[in-house]
């Protein structure tokens, strides 16, 4: 028999507990200087959130490679140095019993000043890559970190390297669905072997939804390769991930769909993001689908104490009204800037 499953107790995420089943999406929210060292901010944005009551975090993406191109505000992990501000950041979010781990990514591979192709890497290139990855996960692992998230979503480099669309190698990670979630594979392996107790989670797109893009059932076929691989848990997005103008009971988990198909499929966590807005709704995913989890991100950036105020019954529905302002304001919410409540 199984128990029906409730938003608000304990639950297993791979070799986690976590203490109710929201987890906060990753979110880049400028949390770092442009040399890399943390923002004062970011100490105090981690803690409210993890004093919010969310079941646990997960830390805005950080780029692998120093010779990536972003905006400034990531969180690198791609030098050591950075390792004793991350560990202050875990230790604050710790303190409230929440796990964190971090999203590890690469938005694009850069050759010199030049951008390549995923076709267009040699061999060579494609490999040290992977050793990016792995070599971010040990830095997540040495700062305390429970865990790291491979950002294989949104068309950043890795969402493009396995989509048909932009890969068209001809050699061993090229062609196939084989070959092109090769880089993901071997990059879990890499991550299993220097950081064996690291949950280890991957964010993939449900489709790419382009033409020729990464489909609904080449993804699916990719996450059950993952999970037989030994991936602990599988977050569920698409690209144009931040529908706007969600309204709760109306347009809420847009990708739920697929995560619940998924979650049929697979023995290992689902975790679905994108649009849950009121407690009504998460309810009745949790209670009439295998997803296990459910992850917010612009809700949280509002309300960072959103979880509590949903637990305890201050509030049903979440204020946030996907205006998707957050995306030009370095990842603040409008509405708490012009309350002057940012932090
Ligand atoms: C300002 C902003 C920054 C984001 N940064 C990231 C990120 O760093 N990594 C990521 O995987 N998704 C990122 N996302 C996407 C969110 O994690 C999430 O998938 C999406 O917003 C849908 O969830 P929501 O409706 O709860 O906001 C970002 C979204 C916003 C609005």
């Amino acid at each position: 028999m199984t128990m029906e499953k409730k938003l608000f107790e304990p639950a297993k995420l791979g070799n986690l507990t976590l203490k109710n089943r929201l987890v906060r999406s990753a979110l880049y929210d400028g949390a770092a200087r442009l040399d890399g060292g943390l923002k004062d901010e970011a100490y105090t944005l981690y803690s409210k959130l993890a004093k919010g009551g969310v079941g646990m975090i997960i830390a805005g993406f950080t780029s692998v490679s120093d010779n990536d191109r972003y905006p400034g505000g990531m969180l690198p992990p791609s030098r050591d140095e950075t390792i004793p501000q991350y560990q202050k950041l875990v230790d604050i979010v710790h303190r409230e019993n929440c796990p964190i781990i971090t999203q590890l990514a690469l938005t694009g591979y850069y050759r010199g000043n030049t951008q390549l192709d995923p076709t267009d890497m040699t061999l060579d290139e494609v490999h040290s890559v992977i050793q990016m990855f792995i070599d971010a996960a040990r830095r997540a692992k040495c700062a305390g970190f429970d865990g790291v998230q491979i950002h294989a979503a949104h068309f950043l480099f890795l969402s493009q390297f396995i989509s048909p669309a932009v890969n068209r190698r001809s050699d061993s990670y090229g062609g196939s669905t084989e070959n092109r979630m090769r880089i993901l594979l071997e990059i879990m392996t890499g991550i299993r072997e220097k950081a064996p107790n690291l949950h280890l989670t991957v964010k993939i797109n449900s489709s790419d939804f382009v033409r020729n893009g990464l489909d609904a059932a080449e993804s699916l076929e990719i996450c059950k390769a993952l999970a037989k691989a030994g991936i602990d848990s599988i977050e569920v997005s698409g690209n144009s991930p931040s529908v706007p103008r969600i309204r709760a009971g109306v347009n809420e988990g847009y990708f739920a769909p697929f995560a619940a198909a998924l979650a049929e499929q697979v023995d290992v966590p689902v975790i679905a993001v994108g649009g849950w807005r009121s407690k009504d709704t998460m309810e009745d995913v949790l209670k009439n689908t295998k997803i296990e989890f459910l992850s917010l991100s612009r809700p949280l950036l509002r309300e960072p104490d959103l979880p509590n105020k949903l637990q305890s019954g201050a509030c049903t529905v979440a204020e946030c009204v996907s205006c998707n302002a957050c995306y030009s304001l370095q990842g603040h919410c409008v509405y708490r800037i012009r309350g002057k409540r940012i932090f």
